[in-house]
């Protein structure tokens, strides 16, 4: 059994690991903490670095049947500890979620006179007494101790469970693009960019095959599926064995945001277009930095100037070359909080419904299957919200929507079956969907 703990988006990061792990079987959910099954280690720690909203992945070796109500329960736990000190010193830390019965301050005291008792040396590094942060649980090198404890109390069990693995947050300042990086074009943040490329590779995609094999007796469909069906147990293997590497294309790839997290990922085969042909050589530049600082396994990309409406134009989507979008929508303007207004938002609406009706009109026509993961805007003027009520029409008519999460979890994404995600400063909500064309 295993324990992620997860982002203070709690539900982005579940939808992420549903995605990554379709068959995993939840045993415990909060907003902290998701206790799963049916997961390999082998498999986890292959794909734990692309885990983007999991802060620590923990592996369950023991749960103690006591509700804490009886005295013995904490030396059990002590216990339970001592097997993973060595002779020499070992640093150890020991994180309370918030089920928790006792007092986190106590119990660390306690732990350390348990543990002078039987002469084991030891020195605990929680500061202040509290939970410990990322950063430490890597440089005090509590990975390979196993010595970084967990515990929470579930109904009449105690869990404990040790770290296994922890996000390398170091990385986040490599992305520091500096002036290539230009706030103002609304570039999205590296994090969301991320968990959105690893919505797009799940099982959904197996059933947008069974669409395309029903060809409807049409000649040319014919002879895309044939051609796809090599393909397509190619991707099936891949996807058997772990996370798949397919290529991805984001068609408002503005300064290549989701490309470039695609790369440091390890994916091999990136496309990108972009209206504006500035946006097109700057995204170039990055790609040759992200190339220098970040070890990759690119291969192939090519970025090109192409207005979104005429997609259908480029080969290597009709020739289905690609096997999922990964976009956000196009920022007219950035709205601030004394800049926001409903005249100048529904303006902007009728703008962006224009652009994604042609988009999607044309996926249709080319019988693009595969998934598109798509970040919509929805905005806050005045603690009031202006959905954007005219791309829930165009969806309606040329997708369907697949969901984050399966029918029977009980928390579930929002009524549309999107995850919702705003930055603290920003008046503008993001509003992302797993779709495929109808
Ligand atoms: C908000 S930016 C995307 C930012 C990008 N996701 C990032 O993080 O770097 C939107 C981009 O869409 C492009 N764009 C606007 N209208 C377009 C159209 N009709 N077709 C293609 N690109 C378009 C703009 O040039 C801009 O670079």
């Amino acid at each position: 059994m295993f324990a992620f703990e997860l982002w203070r988006e709690y539900r982005l990061s579940v939808a992420e690991l549903f995605s990554l792990f379709p068959k995993m079987e939840v045993v415990y959910f909060d907003e902290k903490i998701l206790l799963v099954n049916n997961i390999e280690e082998n498999e986890l720690l292959k794909i734990a670095p692309k885990i983007w909203w999991t802060i620590k992945i923990n592996k369950i070796q023991s749960a103690i049947r006591d509700s804490g109500s009886s005295p013995e329960w904490q030396s059990t736990i002590f216990e339970y500890m001592k097997d993973f000190f060595q002779e020499r010193k070992t640093n150890y830390a020991i994180n309370f979620y918030w089920k928790v019965k006792t007092n986190q301050k106590d119990f660390l005291l306690k732990s350390k006179k348990y543990f002078a008792k039987l002469w084991l040396s030891t020195r605990f590094v929680n500061q202040d007494f509290n939970n410990i942060k990322s950063y430490l649980v890597t440089k005090e090198k509590l990975i390979d101790t196993q010595t970084d404890f967990n515990i929470i109390f579930i109904n009449s069990e105690i869990f404990i469970w040790n770290t296994i693995y922890v996000q390398d947050i170091e990385s986040y300042a490599k992305r520091d693009f500096g002036k290539t990086r230009d706030m103002q074009i609304g570039m999205l943040p590296p994090k969301l960019a991320q968990m959105m490329i690893n919505l797009s590779k799940n099982e959904t995609m197996l059933s947008s095959w069974t669409i395309v094999k029903d060809p409807l007796n049409n000649a040319s469909i014919t002879k895309q599926s044939s051609r796809d069906s090599s393909l397509h147990s190619e991707w099936q293997n891949q996807f058997n064995n772990s996370y798949t590497q397919l290529p991805i294309y984001d068609p408002f790839c503005g300064l290549w945001t989701i490309l470039l997290e695609a790369i440091i990922a390890w994916d091999n085969e990136i496309y990108g277009s972009d209206i504006n042909e500035d946006m097109v050589q700057t995204t170039k530049k990055n790609i040759e930095f992200i190339k220098d600082i970040f070890e990759n396994d690119l291969k192939t990309y090519e970025v090109i100037n192409l207005d979104a409406k005429n997609i259908a134009n480029w080969p290597i989507l009709k020739n289905h070359m690609i096997w999922a979008i990964v976009t956000e929508w196009y920022l007219w303007e950035i709205f601030w909080k004394l800049s926001i207004n409903l005249e100048k938002v529904e303006k902007q609406r009728i703008i962006l419904a224009q652009i994604y009706e042609k988009f999607f009109f044309w996926l249709k026509r080319i019988w693009f299957t595969w998934n598109i993961i798509i970040s919509f805007p929805f905005w806050e003027i005045k603690w009031k919200y202006n959905y954007f009520e005219e791309i829930y029409e165009i969806i309606n008519e040329y997708c369907v929507i697949s969901k984050f999460f399966p029918d029977n979890f009980e928390v579930q994404s929002s009524r549309s079956w999107s995850l919702l995600y705003k930055r603290p400063d920003q008046t503008v909500w993001r509003e992302i969907f797993r779709l495929q064309i109808k």
